[in-house]
């Protein structure tokens, strides 16, 4: 099935695409669904969307929260952490409160077990939120994992590591626990959002390119239920 292509705008437009999808998913459930929500600048706008939305709307979203990856060996109240951004932009906002998150503190083969244990434990998961890196990787899952891979320990391409200091503006630690493939494609539903032309190759690579380990989002293609939500510049190489 080829995947659903929702264009922006802009970034604002983005957010607000993004956030209908979104919530499309969630009132089809009627218990609350499982939703893995990743961090990095292009779903800040999303983000924005649902806390306005939530201040202005009756219906109150509920949803159980899945970490996609973190950096491991932060110490449990560090501000660097994925958890803690993800809690600051949505979950504590929107006052979710079932919540299955990563613990860097921890020593990093139990957690990745204990990580692997309860993603086996569900049966699937309703909605997968994806961004994009420049070289293909899609959670922390870097060019060359094997597409059979569980969650695992992983060590950031140097750019990749580059990109994520420059989101604290200092070092963080170069290794982390991402999900991996056996998980993401338990997902019944998968956004994968891009924003720039800094984003356009890898996205063109990841749909029109070879489904190959090289590029780690190209595993999207085959997968069901794939929405591509982005803006015509991340969609500059797509054929018209
Ligand atoms: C980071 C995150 C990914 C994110 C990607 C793109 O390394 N681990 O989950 O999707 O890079 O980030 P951005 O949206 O800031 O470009």
């Amino acid at each position: 099935m080829p995947p659903r292509i929702l264009v922006a705008n802009n970034a604002l437009d983005h957010g607000r695409i993004t956030c209908d999808a979104f919530l499309d998913v969630i009132f089809q459930s009627s218990t609350p669904p499982s939703v893995v929500l990743p961090t990095g600048n292009t779903p800040l706008p999303f983000y924005a969307e649902l806390r306005a939305r939530l201040r202005t709307r009756q219906a109150k979203i509920d949803f159980q929260f899945l970490q996609l990856d973190e950096y491991m060996g932060c110490a449990p109240h560090s501000e660097t952490l994925f958890s803690k951004w993800i809690a600051r932009e949505v979950l504590d906002p929107l006052h979710i409160a079932d919540r299955f998150t990563f613990n860097s503190a921890a020593d990093p083969s139990e957690e990745v077990a204990r990580i692997r244990a309860h993603m086996a434990s569900l049966p699937s998961i309703d909605l997968v939120v994806l961004g994009i890196g420049q070289n293909g990787h899609i959670g922390l899952l870097e060019p060359g994992t094997d597409f059979n891979c569980a969650a695992s320990l992983v060590e950031m391409a140097e750019s990749t590591w580059a990109a994520n200091c420059a989101y604290w503006g200092q070092d963080i630690p170069r290794s982390a626990v991402t999900l991996g493939f056996q998980e993401l494609r338990k997902a019944q539903h998968t956004f994968m959002l891009a924003l720039g032309t800094s984003k356009a190759e890898a996205l063109y690579r990841a749909f029109y390119g070879d489904v190959t380990p090289d590029c780690p989002a190209s595993y999207l293609q085959s997968m069901d239920n794939v929405t591509i939500i982005a803006d015509r510049d991340a969609l500059s190489l797509f054929p018209v």
